[in-house]
């Protein structure tokens, strides 16, 4: 198998100072995580691309039915009550619902409201969905939140998760107590490399999900360059979801490239909106108190050549324990609980610097 188990990846700073290492922690497939986002890829229950979002509410219905936990603008009025055509690269089918105009709901998680609610006032705010409140329908509670897509004209989209792992510590201490191969794992793994599997993986026909989940990560760029894409639909209604093994720089550039259309206005906006949320991440608070693990920015832009990135998913994003504060471009080694998100960021932002010279060249 090529992918190195314990890749080594440079970081270089911008404006040329001395590059450091990072280099990723063996795990030696002995623990087992609890990320059923990242077990899901191959599920039918994932959702690749473009759906049909169902109201809340049937429309025939007439008695009001919804219950406020905090204050929410509701409820929804009957016209508003519609099914929306909309774009979902990943999590599972059935997690969104259609909502009042501009705006949808996705399931609950106590994590993520806990979150949107100290974003309230911390420096990303206006990088992140706006958050209108918590409803609920028998006994099913939803996150109300702006629609991102809601001012785009056939839009493009596309989700990366940042950050150079995708599973917390907790989820991997946990796994460590019971870790017993599955067959299914196994299953995957083989889908996708069939050298994957150690031998004696192979001889038990079976994986350990940590296991899983840390050899997925090495197949993607989310060791090497601390982001992955996760999936992409164009504005022409063609979807793509299977990065699983896109890895390389190169590769990477090459999806950028396609996802911009080579358009230059589009890559400075969209290098512009990048660096302005890394100077918003320098000065956020909750930035710096906070594991962020499975979160994305989306990438939308549309014809008119309007382009933004918004930081969405804040299901698996932990507060640290009083006091405690991360660097977020560091190493990684158990314990510190760095996430490699500004990492990330920072490479992100080469790959489009390295999209736009490609162009340029071309335009010569
Ligand atoms: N506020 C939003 N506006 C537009 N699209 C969104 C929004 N939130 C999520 N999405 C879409 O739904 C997908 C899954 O959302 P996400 O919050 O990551 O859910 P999950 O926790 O299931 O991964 C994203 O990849 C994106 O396509
Ligand atoms: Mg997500």
């Amino acid at each position: 198998m090529d992918a190195p188990l314990v890749p080594q990846v440079t970081i270089t700073p911008e404006g040329g100072g001395s590059s450091r290492e990072m280099q990723q922690k063996d795990w030696d497939g002995a623990a087992e995580g609890t990320s059923e986002d990242d077990l899901l890829s191959d599920n039918e229950s994932k959702s690749r691309g473009i759906i049909t979002l169902e109201p809340l509410v049937d429309a025939g219905e007439n008695k009001p039915w919804w219950k406020l936990k905090t204050i929410v603008q509701w409820p929804f009025s009957a016209t508003q009550r519609r099914r929306l055509s909309w774009v979902q690269l990943a999590g599972h089918k059935g997690n969104f619902k259609a909502a009042d105009e501009g705006s949808i709901l996705k399931k609950f998680s106590e994590n993520e409201v806990r979150c949107f609610e100290k974003l309230a006032g911390d420096a990303l705010l206006p990088f992140v969905p706006a958050y209108h409140g918590v409803v609920e329908k028998d006994g099913e509670s939803f996150l109300h939140m702006t629609d991102l897509l809601a001012n785009f004209d056939l839009p493009n989209v596309m989700d990366c998760k940042m950050g150079v792992r995708t599973y917390l510590e907790e989820e991997l201490v946990r796994a460590r107590e019971r870790p017993k191969p599955r067959e299914d794992l196994y299953k995957k793994m083989m889908e996708v490399d069939s050298e994957g599997p150690t031998p004696q993986e192979h001889s038990l026909q079976g994986v350990t999900k940590p296991r899983y989940m840390q050899w997925r990560e090495t197949m993607s760029s989310t060791h090497t360059l601390g982001f992955r894409i996760e999936g992409i639909k164009k504005f022409d209604g063609t979807c793509r979801t299977d990065f699983k093994k896109t890895r390389s720089k190169q590769d990477v550039i090459q999806v950028f490239s396609d996802f911009v259309g080579e358009n230059r206005s589009i890559i400075k906006s969209y290098v512009s909106r990048l660096k302005e949320i890394r100077e918003a991440l320098s000065l956020s608070e909750f930035f710096k108190r906070h594991e962020v693990i499975g979160s994305s920015l989306l990438f939308i832009h549309d014809h008119t050549d309007m382009a933004q990135v918004w930081l969405i998913d804040f299901g698996k994003t932990t507060p640290l324990p009083e006091g405690q504060t991360l660097k977020h471009d560091v190493l990684w080694q158990e314990g510190n609980r760095e996430d490699g998100y500004l990492w990330g960021l920072q490479n992100l932002i080469h790959t489009l610097e390295s999209v736009s010279g490609e162009v340029e060249k071309l335009e010569q």
